[in-house]
């Protein structure tokens, strides 16, 4: 179909479905949210002349995986966030059953987007082609097409490139399927963005000692910290264990030393990157200050979207907060990105018992909480977040069956930050130690109920302001 078919079906879905979608009452007031349809990556996120760029998978149609748009937001501060043009319509042959997931990159002081062009066959089959796209004065992007069709040795299943600049040259990563199925993350180089150089597996199922570790790995992105390699990915296909690849897929990293040249990666165990119900497709870029900041989708493809109850209002799905990403230890510590202190309104202390804490309205706030022993937390009926001495466990009805499900956390719990926006929580664990993002759609909007024969130092902020 044109791109002015598909941008004039897109105007009609936004003027019938946004005000309706803005009267959700599980609709987030500081994380970002499709307008209308559904949302999945981040995309394309980066700070370019002072300003930060974020991108998103959007299917305006419906809620869905279906069309699949680049939606544009920009903001100065990480905190309000303004519409741009519609970044990318997939209106081209090359990408017509989807832009799928990319990134951006400055080159010659353009902004230029790098991202995947799907293409399904009425058999089963697909291909990929990795595509360029340039920004134009007006804030729309003009597309240059192709620059990389499947490599030989893959299967259709080969997207989600993310570039960067280094040594005098463009390094891709890029997410793939191998012929026996497994899944891999391939190193690419290029001198101009235009040609590229396959230069090896950089790591993957059955490399660097793993052994079956998933058909599919999905949205790399490869950056330093502390002179560490850090490789986000999102493997497909990890069984669940006990306490540990509980979603129907993981995101996670690995922590090694890089020799890019080489398209040599050594590295240690895989780690999960976020332990609550919805997380999935995390995009970092490097501000001009230095910070390494992520955005994630608060999803994960093919699990439990059939109930969410903001499809009655034409919309699904949200970003997690932006997040900052430091090496500590030996690992990947993420905590909320400072600016988001400025949504603060009057804050409040407390300190006792555990069952005479405060109940405090919690649809959109801030929650600290330094235990001294055992407590639970409960958020509304079925909701519940407690701490036993050792292990952390959020259980929330699963919106299909009704039944309790659970996430956990072990280790040694000295504090907690709970973010809230109306159908989110996210948990930060000992300042970032570990992270529980999810989703959650309680009657009443959360509120905190304390149980526990233990003393507890609460500090709590209502949040305002933002998006
Ligand atoms: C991850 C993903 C990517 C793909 C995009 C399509 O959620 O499957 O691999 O590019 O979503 O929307």
């Amino acid at each position: 179909m044109s791109e002015a078919r598909l941008l004039n079906l897109l105007a009609r879905s936004l003027l019938a479905g946004q005000a309706r979608a803005a009267q959700d009452p599980y609709r987030p007031v500081w994380h970002l949210a499709p307008s209308v349809g559904l949302l999945n990556d981040p995309n394309g996120f980066i700070q370019h002349k002072g300003r930060y760029h974020l991108c998103y998978q959007w299917n305006p149609f419906s809620c869905e995986h279906g069309a699949k748009f680049w939606g544009h937001w920009s903001s100065d501060d990480l905190l309000h966030w303004q519409h741009e043009p519609v970044a990318l319509v997939p209106a081209e042959q090359y990408e017509r059953n989807g832009c799928y997931s990319g990134c951006a990159v400055v080159k010659d002081d353009e902004l230029t987007l790098i991202y995947t062009g799907n293409v399904k066959y009425p058999d089963g089959n697909r291909t990929a082609f990795q595509c360029l796209a340039v920004a134009e004065a007006d804030g729309t992007f003009r597309k240059l097409g192709p620059v990389l069709p499947l490599p030989a040795g893959y299967t259709g299943h080969v997207r989600d490139p993310k570039v960067w600049f280094e040594q005098e040259c463009w390094w891709m990563v890029l997410a793939a399927q191998d012929l026996q199925r497994q899944g891999k993350i391939l190193l690419l180089r290029s001198a101009d963005l235009h040609h590229w150089q396959l230069l090896g597996e950089l790591a993957g199922s059955q490399l660097n000692g793993l052994r079956d570790f998933g058909y599919m790995w999905e949205c790399p992105d490869l950056f330093r910290l502390q002179n560490q390699a850090i490789l986000l990915c999102c493997p497909q296909g990890l069984p669940h264990e006990a306490e540990r690849y509980r979603n129907r897929f993981q995101a996670g990293y690995f922590i090694g030393d890089l020799d890019l040249p080489q398209a040599s990666f050594r590295h240690a165990a895989f780690q999960e990157l976020d332990l609550g119900f919805e997380f999935y497709a995390p995009q970092t870029t490097c501000a001009d200050d230095g910070r390494r900041l992520l955005f994630a989708w608060m999803g994960v493809p093919e699990q439990d979207e059939a109930d969410h109850p903001t499809r009655a209002y034409g919309w699904i799905h949200c970003m997690t907060c932006p997040r900052e990403l430091t090496l500590e230890d030996g690992q990947l510590r993420q905590r909320p990105a400072r600016e988001l202190q400025q949504l603060r309104g009057a804050g409040q202390q407390w300190q006792g018992s555990a069952t005479a804490a405060p109940c405090w309205p919690c649809a959109s706030a801030e929650l600290l909480i330094q235990p001294q022993g055992a407590f639970a937390l409960t958020l509304a009926e079925g909701y519940c977040l407690s701490w036993d001495g050792q292990r952390l466990t959020l259980t929330r009805p699963s919106l299909q069956t009704g039944q309790p499900e659970s996430r956990s956390w072990r280790g040694h719990l000295q504090q907690l930050t709970l973010l809230f926006d109306h159908s989110s929580l996210e948990i930060f664990i000992n300042d970032g130690e570990a992270v529980m993002s999810s989703r959650l759609f309680t009657a009443q909007p959360a509120c905190s109920q304390f149980q526990g024969d233990t003393t507890l130092h609460l500090r709590y902020w209502p949040l305002t302001g933002g998006v």
